[in-house]
């Protein structure tokens, strides 16, 4: 008999950048009727798993996207191998309960940076490997993002994950009930898992389609690095070619939503654009907790811009508690 999930999947990774807390303020602008989902920079799926909660991906085709294949390989895993992730999952925590950080930085190090580094190889001797990842690699990522610092995948120059441990007193590593309820959502054949960047969905959404985009963020400070290229390698120009992405979407009749910070180059790009206001496309702010930051006073909260086409705005007006305005 198949699973029946007995509560809605969340997501089961958290992500820097996740947009659980501005969900609240992106619901507003669910079109209430849209034909396929894409979601390109998928991460921890905050807006996919929120719109399956309400039921309204039912019956649809799905595209979940992100250039990260340890992304795309992990939700694979638990689309179609859930209960060896549990199993996985279970021994690890009952270690980390033990022995704690020390544990971490062994399965780190020891165990998931190897496998990693040797799943890699095997991919670039064979050109036809997909981005499968085993059950127990996807335990150790999902092990190590719930005990790690703040979510965040960081990988060095050598291509090593190198996150420190967090500082948590009971991590929830393993929610068994939750990564069922996530694979039964993902194994549906209508939801398709792409490694892939975001510029694929101009080949893959039509007419009557909704899209999300949640890059990554451009900083509010300007940072030597950024015009070049950001830690999460999303340079302003590719900031600029999804400013493209989205119009020509707008243009064909696809409910577009996006999410970024209200830094100047994303004001320019969007509110004060006469080609985005042509294509129909309108900006609203929200205010959210400052993503990742290492200073604990950078971490205050800051305005986000909501860019977007969709009919479901709120009306013009002051900032509501939501965190609105217009
Ligand atoms: C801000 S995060 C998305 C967070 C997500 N909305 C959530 O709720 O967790 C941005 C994601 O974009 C991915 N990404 C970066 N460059 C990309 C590209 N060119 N195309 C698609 N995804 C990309 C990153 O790997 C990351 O997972």
């Amino acid at each position: 008999m198949a699973f029946r999930p007995p509560h809605a999947p969340r997501p089961f990774l958290k992500w820097a950048g996740g947009k659980r807390q501005l969900l609240p303020a992106l619901r507003r602008f669910y079109p209430s009727r849209f034909g396929a989902y894409h979601e390109p920079f998928l991460g921890s799926g905050a807006v996919f798993f929120d719109l399956e909660a309400r039921g309204l991906l039912e019956g649809r085709r799905v595209v979940l996207a992100d250039t990260n294949v340890d992304v795309v390989g992990c939700y694979r895993a638990v689309a179609h191998d859930v209960e060896a992730i549990v199993e996985h999952l279970r021994t690890l925590a009952w270690h980390h309960a033990r022995e704690g950080p020390g544990f971490y930085y062994e399965v780190r190090d020891r165990r998931f940076n190897p496998m990693r580094e040797a799943l890699q190889r095997e991919r670039l001797g064979n050109a036809q490997a997909g981005v499968e990842y085993p059950a127990e690699l996807a335990a150790m990522l999902i092990y190590l993002n719930r005990t790690g610092y703040n979510g965040l995948f960081r990988l060095n120059a050598r291509g090593l994950f190198n996150v420190p441990v967090g500082r948590y007193r009971q991590p929830r590593v393993c929610d068994a009930d939750n990564l069922r309820a996530c694979a039964a959502t993902l194994a549906r054949d209508t939801v398709e898992l792409r490694h892939q960047s975001f510029e694929a969905v101009l080949d893959q959404a039509h007419e009557g389609d909704f899209v999300y985009f949640d890059p990554p963020y451009v900083p509010l400070r300007r940072s030597a690095s950024f015009t070049a290229y950001t830690a999460a390698g999303f340079s302003s120009d590719a900031h600029r070619r999804l400013q493209q992405v989205t119009l020509t979407l707008a243009r064909r009749g696809c409910h577009v939503l996006l999410s970024n910070s209200s830094a100047p180059l994303v004001r320019d790009l969007y509110e004060r654009s006469q080609d985005a206001t042509r294509a129909g496309l309108r900006t609203f702010r929200a205010r959210a907790r400052r993503a990742i930051n290492a200073r604990a006073s950078a971490r205050g909260p800051v305005i986000e811009l909501i860019v977007t086409n969709t009919g479901g705005a709120p009306r013009a007006g002051r900032p509501k508690s939501a965190g609105f305005s217009v």
